[in-house]
């Protein structure tokens, strides 16, 4: 069997997997609490996927191309014994990684690494401590994210990633600062562009602060010179500081979009999967897992969704298309 291919030629290799909707941070970019307040239905927990789900539908996965998996949420580490998951999933061949806010990193680093997981991105959007909290809306302070971070480098998680999403009006003050901190602590610092994702953050084109702007601030304090990407179809732009002092990346997907070489799908915490972060709907694998498909059944379920997959959303990005209802970034991950 040839390798799995996309209508516009494009193999599957990554999955990125929502273990939760929750999440105990409000960003504003993110879960306003206009809308995720009290009164919001997050997922019933019937409806979550069991680690089994998750680990048969891993495995699936693997036959079909995937060989890198991430964990994300909402936050994923709110899920009790997401180390468990970790160390069902965790095996040779696989790279495995985890997306998380951080508030809860400190105490579960050791247990994640012990469990098999192989690397780890951290969001923080500001070292400035009263910008962080007010981007986080529940008052999380910033020296606690970091020191989590310090914790997940000190067990031997590498690399290890920050994500800043940028946005104009917010945070763009913390970008010289951010790229500062994280050179001097060797962590890979990566700005990512304010998206249109979900349909609940207001989300205006000029609120973006562009790649290229992020660039020149960067650049002008410390100079860089553009690097190789990793892997073909890499989301970060590498840049490597001139003084041989680590890297930082800028994630475009507004003003540089990167489908073309997109080979992510993403499964919800009900199971649901997604061939693209702005779908706005979902194939039911929950059905089929409970339902007593065969994993046969279930692959060529998932093959023949990739088959027909032709999203580009990025880079069909207008008016219209930023007011669609879109799926939520809390409900997918990022
Ligand atoms: P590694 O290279 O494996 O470290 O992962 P990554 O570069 O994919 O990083 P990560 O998964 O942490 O993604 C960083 C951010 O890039 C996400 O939080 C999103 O904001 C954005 N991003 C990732 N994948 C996509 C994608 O498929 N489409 C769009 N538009 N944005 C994405
Ligand atoms: N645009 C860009 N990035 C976003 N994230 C959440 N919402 C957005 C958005 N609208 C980021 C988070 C985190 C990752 C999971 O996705 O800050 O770094
Ligand atoms: Fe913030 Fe991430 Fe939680 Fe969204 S999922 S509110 S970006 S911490
Ligand atoms: Fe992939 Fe969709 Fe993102 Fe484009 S917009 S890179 S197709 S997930």
């Amino acid at each position: 069997m040839g390798e799995l291919r996309d209508a516009l030629a494009r193999p599957l290799h990554d999955l990125r997997i929502s273990v939760t909707d929750r999440c105990n941070f409000r960003c504003v970019y993110c879960m306003p609490k206009e809308v995720f307040g009290r009164g919001y239905r997050f997922l019933p927990k019937d409806d979550l996927l069991t680690y089994e789900e998750i680990a048969r539908l891993v495995g699936i996965s693997m036959r079909l191309g995937v060989t890198k998996v991430r964990l994300t949420g909402g936050e994923p580490l709110t899920r009790r014994g997401i180390e468990d998951l970790v160390a069902m999933l965790a095996r040779d061949g696989l790279d495995l990684a985890l997306t998380t806010n951080g508030s809860l990193l400190e105490e579960k680093a050791r247990a994640l690494r012990d469990a098999g997981l192989t690397r780890i991105s951290v969001s923080l959007d500001s070292l400035d401590d009263a910008v962080f909290r007010r981007m986080n809306d529940v008052d999380f302070p910033v020296e606690r994210v970091v020191r989590a971070m310090d914790a997940a480098y000190g067990v031997g998680l590498h690399p290890l990633k920050v994500n800043m999403v940028v946005r104009r009006g917010m945070n763009e003050e913390s970008i010289v600062p951010m790229a500062a901190f994280f050179r001097e602590r060797g962590y890979v610092l990566r700005f990512i562009e304010y998206m249109d994702v979900g349909h609940t953050n207001g989300w205006r084109m000029d609120d973006v602060v562009s790649a290229k702007e992020i660039v020149r601030a960067v650049t002008s304090a410390f100079p860089a010179e553009p690097a190789e990407p990793n892997y073909v179809g890499e989301v970060a732009e590498r840049w490597r500081y001139s003084d041989g002092r680590g890297e930082f990346g800028v994630i475009a997907s507004v003003t540089q979009p990167f489908c073309r070489d997109c080979t992510r799908a993403r499964l919800s915490a009900d199971g649901k999967l997604y061939t693209c972060l702005f779908a706005t709907q979902g194939t039911d694998l929950q059905a089929l897992l409970r339902g007593g498909a065969s994993d046969d059944e279930i692959a060529g379920r998932i093959a023949d969704l990739w088959s027909a997959r032709t999203d580009r959303y990025s880079e069909l990005r207008g008016e219209e298309t930023a007011r669609l209802r879109k799926i939520e970034m809390s409900y997918i991950g990022g």
